[in-house]
């Protein structure tokens, strides 16, 4: 089966072409960050306007990147949400109509789903059952991923997700967005011990996190240490992003150990965009290791948003027998624990 895959949740337009005998054939990511990065966030009118510029150029190109014809496609998977209203309809769209003209199924994909599954696209592929650790610009979850479409959220954020604080920080010390791999490319040159950062609720038991306590002690950190310019020296805004990238990842590895020990299971997989951080990556697989844990991720362009795993994500669902219909409806707000085999 060849699948169409299309992602237009947020800022990236992503394109992808996946086949169950083959494997990717084909992937195109358009990101709109240099157009959302002087607002310091996205702007989501721009970004619906821009998916509709880009989307069907870059189905071109993936088409003719895989050396196939419109009419070799057998299904589209698009990403029906949770995310953006105006950005998840511009896929939505596209697909229900394509479906429409080429008369194959478009099925509907959870965006989270999506990055849970991107692992199975590599080449050591994890089993299910696992736990799985979400971290993206909305969403900071420990899941018990029993098999496909069968989620429980075993913890979660209770304010800001890992990514939306390393963004909201970013940008408030002049950094780039995402903010995330700023931090990350800053947090090179600090001094992780110069200043303290708590962890949050790793001295509890549970497995919720909280990071809007992190963000205002960081907050308050680049305030008392600004100039005259506004912001502090170019070497404490380093020092600040070590340690702060180092309590965060501290914190997902605390949480991530503790709901394997909690859930009895020995695989992890980490998904999503703050799963292309290195530092992240490196702390995870020693403390693993020493846990007799194993750990899977997707490679990093796979961690962030890509049509990829939506194509892989509906391929699955489609083999599974899951069907279609032409209606275009997209879920802004969909918890990934409602999900079934059967959409809805
Ligand atoms: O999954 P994703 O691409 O989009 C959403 O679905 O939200 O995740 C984007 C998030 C942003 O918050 C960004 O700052 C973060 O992933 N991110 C990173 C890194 N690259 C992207 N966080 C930490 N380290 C990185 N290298
Ligand atoms: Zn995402």
């Amino acid at each position: 089966m060849r699948v169409l895959g299309i992602e237009t949740s947020c800022d990236e337009t992503g394109i992808a072409l996946y086949d169950s005998n083959i494997g990717l054939l084909a992937n195109r990511v358009y990101s709109q960050a240099l157009l959302h990065a002087e607002f310091g966030g996205v702007v989501p009118e721009l970004a619906s306007r821009d998916h509709v510029k880009k989307i069907l150029p870059l189905i071109s190109l993936a088409l003719r990147d895989a050396s196939l014809k419109k009419t070799d496609l057998n299904a589209i998977a698009y990403t029906r949400g949770p995310g953006l209203a105006g950005a998840l309809m511009v896929g939505a769209g596209v697909a229900s109509s394509l479906s429409f003209a080429l008369n194959i199924p478009a099925l509907g994909i959870h965006h989270m789903e999506g990055h849970l599954l991107a692992p199975m696209l590599e080449k050591d592929p994890p089993k299910f059952p696992f736990i799985t650790l979400l971290v993206s610009g909305g969403h900071t979850q420990l899941v018990h991923a029993e098999a496909l479409g069968k989620y429980r959220i075993i913890g979660e954020s209770r304010d800001d997700a890992a990514g939306e604080a390393f963004d909201k920080i970013a940008h408030l010390m002049g950094l780039g967005y995402p903010g995330g791999a700023e931090v990350e490319r800053m947090a090179q040159f600090g001094d992780v011990t110069r200043f303290q950062f708590p962890r949050p609720m790793t001295d509890r038991p549970g497995l919720d996190f909280s990071f809007s306590g992190l963000k205002t002690h960081t907050k308050n950190l680049v305030v008392n240490n600004s100039g005259v310019g506004g912001l502090p020296h170019a070497d404490t805004i380093a020092d600040i992003c070590a340690g702060l990238q180092e309590a965060i990842v501290d914190t997902l590895v605390i949480k991530s150990s503790r709901a394997l020990r909690l859930e009895g299971l020995s695989r992890l997989v980490v998904a999503g965009g703050v799963a292309s951080n290195a530092r992240l990556r490196e702390k995870l697989s020693s403390v693993l290791l020493d846990i007799g844990a194993s750990v899977f991720y997707a490679r990093p362009e796979f961690c962030t948003d890509n049509g990829a795993m939506i194509a892989y994500a509906g391929c699955q669902r489609l083999l599974a027998g899951e069907s279609s219909n032409l209606s275009i409806s997209v879920k802004p707000r969909w918890p990934i624990s409602y999900l079934s085999m059967q959409g809805d």
